[in-house]
Parts: C-alpha cells; structure tokens; sequence
C-alpha cells in the first residue's frame, strides 16, 4: 500500500533552544528536509541559568527568520505542509508561548492543523528510529522499523529539567514508571559543576574534567537505589558534594577537583543505571532508548551500551546532534501522531508548563 508523503514543519521552544525543521514521510522513511537550531546558550551564561522572559525574548527574535531559513531550504509552499507539529509542553511558559503562537498563526494563515507535542516524546523519538543516512544533519533520513521489532521499549531520559524512566507498548503509547522526586540528572550536573567553579552550562563541563580524574575517589551516595521504586532524586547527592567541598581547603579542592567530578558523575550514572536494571526486571523490553541533554555524557553512553549487551536488548542511543532540544525530534513525532489524527484547529492549542507525557495520547 502506497501513501501520500506527509511534510510537517516543527517547532521547539520550549527551553533555551529556537528550533524548526522541516520533515517528509514516505513510507517507511523520514527525511530531514531542513533543521536549525538557534542557541541561547551564551546569553544564559552571562546569568549562569535561564531566565524565562530572557529566553522568551530571543525566541520571537529568532523564530521568524529561522522559519524562513527552513522553508525556504526544504523547497514546500506553505500549501504542500500537512501540518504544524509544536511542542506545547512541558517547558517554561514564556518560552512554549512564543512556539505555540508561532504554530497557531501559521495554521490560521495556512489552514493547516496543529499537531500537539509533548516535549519528552520529542526526546524519546530522537532515537527510537535508526537513522540510514548519516551526511550532514540535515540531510538525515530515518527507518521506520515494522513496530514489533522495536516494541515494548523502555526510555532512559535525561536532561536538565527531566530524569525519565518510560515504557513504550507501541508508537505514541506510553507509561511513566518512574521520574525524579526532586532535581533532574542534567541539573544535578550543572549544579554540580557550579560549586566546582565550571562554566554554564556545567554538565559538559563537569564530564571533561571528571576524565581526568578517579571515580573512585570520593564515595557519593547512591541515591534511592535501595528503595523499592522507579523513582529518583539527586538533591542529596548534591548536597554531599557540597559538604565535601566545605570540608577541603582550597589548595586541597584545587588538586581533587577532577577527583570530585569523576565520582559524581560515577554516582549519577550508577544511580541511572540501577534503576534502569530493575526497570528492565519488572517490564519485559526488546529495545533500551537512552535519550535527552544528557545521553551526550560518554561515561552514560558506554554504560547503557554495556548493560544493554549483558541483557541482551537492542539499544538506540540519540546520535550527538540530537541530544540537545532540536525540531527534528518534534518532527517526526509529528509525523506518527498526525497518522493517528492527533490533530487541533488553532482555536483548540495551548501550551502547559507541567503536563504527563500521556496528556496526548489518543484513544
Ligand atoms: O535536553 P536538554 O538540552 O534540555 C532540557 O530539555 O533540559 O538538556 C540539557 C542538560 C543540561 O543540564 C546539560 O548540562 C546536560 O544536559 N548535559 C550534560 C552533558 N551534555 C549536556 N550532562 C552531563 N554530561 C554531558 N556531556
Ligand atoms: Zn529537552
């Protein structure tokens, strides 16, 4: 059976990051017509941390002439587009407002529908499918495996407002088994990073210095790993840290300080990983998917990598240009939930600060 191709423009604005991109579906293959990603990343680090209305600021700045940029390139008209996938949480309110206006002026101007995405499917998709063509990003292309060979999956995903462990039964269905009680696994990084006197942001940061040093060295708390959930929490761990810090001179903390950093990221990674490990006892999985800012980490990378040979599991990891918020993500979550008929008249969309990854689903 031959469909028609399906071309969707995404939108992400969630964060920090102005990101569109344009998608097409084709069969079993979604190609990446154009993409780009605006970063505020040297604005923010000038306050060592987002500022919503700063970064609200920046995106209606940017947003237009990116959308120009990426209509222009995937060579469609306005009238060629099958719809307008945006991320409509969750996310900082300013920032999602600027995307979500964005989405819902174009479908008024275009009559196209509003395809509604959850910024977290977003993640997940960014390396649920495997990618066949690897030139430049935005000549990417993805399979689309027949679904029971990548069904049931289980997510990792982290990043610096999400710790995600997520069960996948089919495309667009999915179930929270377990989140974090507090900080993110990318926040306990930054935060991490900042007592060690690193640059914003600190989780890449922190993992270039933790290679030099022992992960040994220091022995940080596991957190929540002995405790009969999926949950996590990583407030504690970050305050060891800082006791530790406290008790050193600051000659001492010179000379351990990539010590320090090693073993934090030990502790976060095996508290990730533990998790992960009884996740995997309980819910049956053919395929582990490691996703979000933080599945950039090598230490994480090489650790997923290994249990998901021990265990047997296919694995997708987000490929490095993916793991940052980016629009393709969206894209071609768009393109399976505009499949579904996930679909809103600009009227129905709005943005949520907080919303449950299954606030989408369709029944
Ligand atoms: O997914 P993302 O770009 O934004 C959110 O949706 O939060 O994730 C950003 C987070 C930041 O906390 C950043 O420090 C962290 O990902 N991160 C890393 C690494 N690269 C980015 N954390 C640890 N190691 C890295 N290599
Ligand atoms: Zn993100």
């Amino acid at each position: 059976m031959t469909t028609n191709p399906l071309v969707i423009l995404a939108i992400e604005t969630s964060c920090d990051e102005t990101a569109l991109a344009v998608v097409r579906k084709h069969q079993n293959t979604i190609e990446v017509l154009a993409s780009a990603v605006a970063s505020q990343v040297d604005i923010h680090a000038l306050t060592g941390g987002v500022v919503p209305e700063v970064a609200a600021r920046e995106h209606v700045t940017v947003l237009r002439p990116l959308l120009q940029r990426v209509i222009e390139k995937s060579n469609f008209q306005p009238q060629d587009f099958s719809g307008i996938a945006v991320t409509v949480g969750p996310g900082l309110p300013p920032a999602l407002a600027v995307g979500v206006t964005a989405a819902r002026t174009l479908s008024f101007a275009w009559r196209k529908p509003v395809i509604p995405v959850h910024h977290i499917e977003g993640h997940i998709y960014s390396a649920l499918l495997p990618v066949v063509s690897n030139t430049r990003n935005e000549n990417t292309a993805f399979h689309i495996p027949a679904s029971k060979e990548i069904f049931p999956a289980l997510a990792l995903i982290v990043s610096g407002g999400h710790t995600l462990l997520i069960h996948i039964a089919d495309h667009l269905r999915y179930t929270v088994l377990g989140s974090t009680r507090d900080d993110a696994a990318g926040e306990a990084f930054d935060k991490a990073a900042r007592m060690l006197g690193l640059s914003y942001p600190g989780g890449p940061a922190l993992s270039r210095l933790a290679q030099q040093g022992n992960p040994a060295a220091y022995d940080f708390p596991r957190p929540m790993t002995k405790e009969d959930n999926l949950d996590f929490s990583f407030s504690g761990l970050k305050t060891a840290l800082y006791y530790t810090i406290r008790n050193l001179s600051e000659e001492k903390l010179a000379t351990v300080k990539a010590d320090l950093a090693a073993s934090f990221e030990q502790a976060i990674v095996d508290t990730l990983l533990r998790k992960v490990s009884v996740a995997l006892s309980r819910t049956p999985a053919r395929l582990l998917v490691l996703a979000g800012g933080v599945a950039a980490n090598h230490k994480l990378r090489t650790r997923v990598t290994e249990l998901a040979s021990q265990h047997a599991l296919h694995l997708r990891i987000a490929p490095l240009s993916l793991c940052g918020d980016n629009a393709i993500m969206i894209g071609l979550v768009g393109t399976f939930a505009h499949t579904v008929g996930r679909l809103q008249t600009w009227e129905h969309v709005d943005f949520h600060t907080r919303m449950s990854i299954t606030a989408l689903e369709k029944r």
